[in-house]
C-alpha cells in the first residue's frame, strides 16, 4: 500500500529544522543554510541541481532513497517560498527551484490562501490547498498511484502529519551543529516509531523511524 514519506529530513543536533527569520535571502532561516550543506557535496545532490561528480557512500545513498517510487510531495508553504500573506504580494513566485524544479511530479502546497496550480517544466506542477492535510494527503495520494507520496516539508507540516499519526516513514539526518533559535521539530512527544536504521557518516547521523 502506498505510503507516506519523509526523507532526509535535516535537523540540528539542538532539534532544529530551520533557522530564525526565513526570508529571500536565508530560505533555511539564519544559519540554517548549514542543514543542507552536505546535500551538495554528493552526486545525487548535485545533480538534483545540474550539477556534475559529488560523493557516493552513505550521504548519496540516503539521498537517493527519497527519490526512489515517489509519485508526488507535500510541502508547507514556507518551503515553497518566502511570500506571506496574500499571494498577490508576489504572483510571481514560483517556488525556490527555477523553471525545471527537481521534482518532476505533481506537488501540493499546503496554505490558506487559495492559487491556481502552476505548470513547471520536467513533469513538475504546483497545486495549492487551502482545506487541510488530510484533503493534501488524499490528492496526493490519487496523483501518485501506486507511487508513494513524499512528505518535503517543512518543520510545521510534518509536525502536522506526525501528530496525526500519517506519517509511516521518517528519516532524519541529524547535522552536528548548534543552531539555539529556529524551528524545532520534536516538540510533541511523538510516540509509536521504531528505530529501523542508524548510520553516520563524517557529515549526518542518518536515523529511519518506522510507524509501529
Ligand atoms: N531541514 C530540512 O531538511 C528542511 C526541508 C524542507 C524545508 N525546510 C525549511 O523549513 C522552513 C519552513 O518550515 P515552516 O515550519 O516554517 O513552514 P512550512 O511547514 O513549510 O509551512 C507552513 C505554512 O504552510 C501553510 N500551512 C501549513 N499547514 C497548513 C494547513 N493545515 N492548512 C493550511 N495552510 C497550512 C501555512 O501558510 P499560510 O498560513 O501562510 O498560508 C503555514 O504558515 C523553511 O526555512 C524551509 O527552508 C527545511
Amino acid at each position: 500500500m502506498p505510503q507516506l514519506r519523509v526523507h532526509n529530513f535535516c535537523i540540528s543536533l539542538d532539534g532544529f529544522g530551520a533557522g530564525p527569520d526565513q526570508s529571500l535571502d536565508h530560505p533555511l532561516g539564519t544559519g540554517g543554510e548549514r542543514l543542507h550543506e552536505w546535500v551538495f557535496k554528493t552526486a545525487t545532490g548535485l545533480a538534483m541541481v545540474g550539477g556534475k561528480g559529488g560523493t557516493t557512500g552513505i550521504d548519496d545513498e540516503f539521498l537517493a532513497l527519497g527519490e526512489q517510487r515517489v509519485g508526488a510531495t507535500i510541502m508547507g508553504r514556507n518551503m515553497f517560498g518566502p511570500v506571506r500573506g496574500p499571494w498577490s504580494s508576489d504572483p510571481q513566485w514560483q517556488g525556490w527551484w527555477g523553471p525545471n524544479p527537481p521534482y518532476h511530479h505533481p506537488v501540493f502546497v499546503l496554505c490558506h490562501e487559495p492559487r491556481e496550480s502552476i505548470r513547471m517544466e520536467g513533469g513538475t506542477t504546483f497545486h495549492f490547498v487551502t482545506d487541510g492535510i488530510e484533503r493534501a494527503l488524499e490528492r496526493a495520494h490519487d496523483a501518485a498511484g501506486d507511487l508513494d507520496v513524499r512528505l518535503g516539508g517543512g518543520v510545521s507540516t510534518i509536525r502536522q502529519y506526525l501528530r496525526a499519526g500519517l506519517v509511516d516513514t521518517l528519516h532524519l539526518s541529524i547535522i552536528p551543529i548548534l543552531l539555539g533559535r529556529g524551528e524545532r521539530l520534536l516538540d510533541d512527544g511523538l510516540t509509536g516509531y521504531r528505530t529501523t536504521r542508524f548510520v553516520a557518516s563524517d557529515e549526518a547521523m542518518h536515523v529511519t523511524m518506522t510507524r509501529v
